[in-house]
């Protein structure tokens, strides 16, 4: 069974790696893996294959940055040579970014089944580009693998077929237990800096937002200090509206750490400030407290169970959260079904099954 297993931006990397590792077994799987080069500074891409034991992929399209209907366009455009010349019987894609719908969309036009790892989750709001990635590739979808049940739920209400959906747990946390597991990291007792990463447009493109975080964290940096690995379009951003005055003093800024250096920030931890979705999962399986910089999330699980609580972008709310957190008042995890290091086991498993009537004649 030829698998398609596609890669784009940096959340992918964490979650195509457990995936990959777990396919190794299986004989009849035969994985090639193309990436799409939305991501392609080397700190975007590049480190995440060395540090995750990412094979190299098979097939890079080099698509790199664009608007949305530039980006989408050009990977449809580049992975369909793909699918003509690989013929594959699956393709698998994972999470929300622009790669994975256009890969999705792509192989669906050409009869190809595709599987979706993290499908359901849903913010609700379409100003997002990752929701309308996430409905569209879920519709587009044979094989729907699922975190939890509200994605079940979100999933059977827009008619998706309940045999199509599989609830196997969290890649991501597959690969964050492998590693913290592998080199021992662990604990959160001696708490000692908070963590921040912001990238969302929603957030870093509209100056009054994002002087409104900058304030907060500012702010919180006289109590704590704060170490913030910086997405490019973010660093872009404090230069073009002259932001650097606030991020001085106990603000470091660094450039975006490949993915072992960021986990190593957890366990002295104190916090995490975020507008990442994957972040606000990892923060809940290691019971750190997590503010949410955003006035939704399509993760709601984080906050009913987990340490997660959405603080939107005003400048008092985010201040008052953390001086609670600082005061100890902080909320603590609660146990996930399937978020235990074996999701991507169950992923393929099920694909493995499903193997005779995937491949074609
Ligand atoms: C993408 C995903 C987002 C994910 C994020 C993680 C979509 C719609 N968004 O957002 O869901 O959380 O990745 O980082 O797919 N850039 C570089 N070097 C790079 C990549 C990007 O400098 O290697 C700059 C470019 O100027 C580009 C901008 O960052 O225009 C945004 O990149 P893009 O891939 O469009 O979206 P992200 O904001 O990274």
């Amino acid at each position: 069974m030829k698998i398609i297993n596609v890669v784009g931006a940096r959340p992918n990397f964490m979650k195509m790696a457990a995936i990959m590792r777990a396919m190794r077994p299986y004989r009849k799987i035969n994985p090639l893996l193309v990436h799409t080069g939305q991501h392609y500074d080397a700190n975007m891409s590049d480190t995440f294959f060395k540090d995750l034991e990412l094979p190299k992929p098979d097939i890079h399209l080099e698509v790199g940055s664009g608007t949305h209907a530039v980006q989408t366009a050009r990977v449809m455009e580049r992975f369909e040579k793909v699918l003509f010349d690989e013929k594959p019987d699956l393709v698998l894609v994972v999470g929300d970014v622009n790669s994975t719908l256009a890969c999705a969309l792509a192989a669906g036009k050409l009869h190809i089944k595709v599987a979706h790892v993290e499908a359901g989750l849903r913010s609700f709001d379409r100003r997002m580009p990752e929701e309308i990635n996430r409905v569209l590739t879920d519709q587009m979808s044979d094989f729907l693998f699922t975190t939890c049940e509200d994605a079940n739920r979100n999933l059977a209400k827009e008619g998706i077929a309940r045999e199509k959906v599989f609830l196997v747990g969290d890649v991501m946390i597959d690969t964050l237990l492998y590693y913290m597991k592998r080199d021992s990291l662990s604990g959160a007792d001696e708490a000692e800096y908070a963590v921040v990463t912001l990238h969302r447009p929603s957030n870093v493109d509209d100056k009054d937002t994002f002087e409104r975080i900058s304030r907060a964290l500012n702010k919180i940096a006289r109590s704590i200090p704060i170490i913030f690995p910086v997405h490019p379009r973010t660093r872009r951003q404090i230069r073009r509206f002259g932001f650097e005055k606030y991020y001085n003093g106990n603000i470091k800024l660094l450039d975006p750490l490949g993915y072992l250096d960021f986990i190593k920030l957890y366990p002295k931890a104190k916090m995490v400030l975020t507008d990442s979705g994957g972040i606000q999962e990892e923060t809940t399986v290691l019971d750190i407290p997590c503010l949410t910089i955003r006035e939704n999330t399509e993760r709601p699980i984080t906050i009913t169970h987990g340490t997660n609580i959405l603080v939107g972008t005003d400048e008092r709310k985010i201040v008052e959260e953390a001086t609670k957190i600082l005061r100890g008042e902080r909320k603590r995890r609660k146990t996930l079904k399937y978020w235990d290091g074996r999701a991507a086991e169950r992923i393929v498993k099920v694909l493995a099954e499903e193997s005779r009537c995937l491949m074609r004649s």
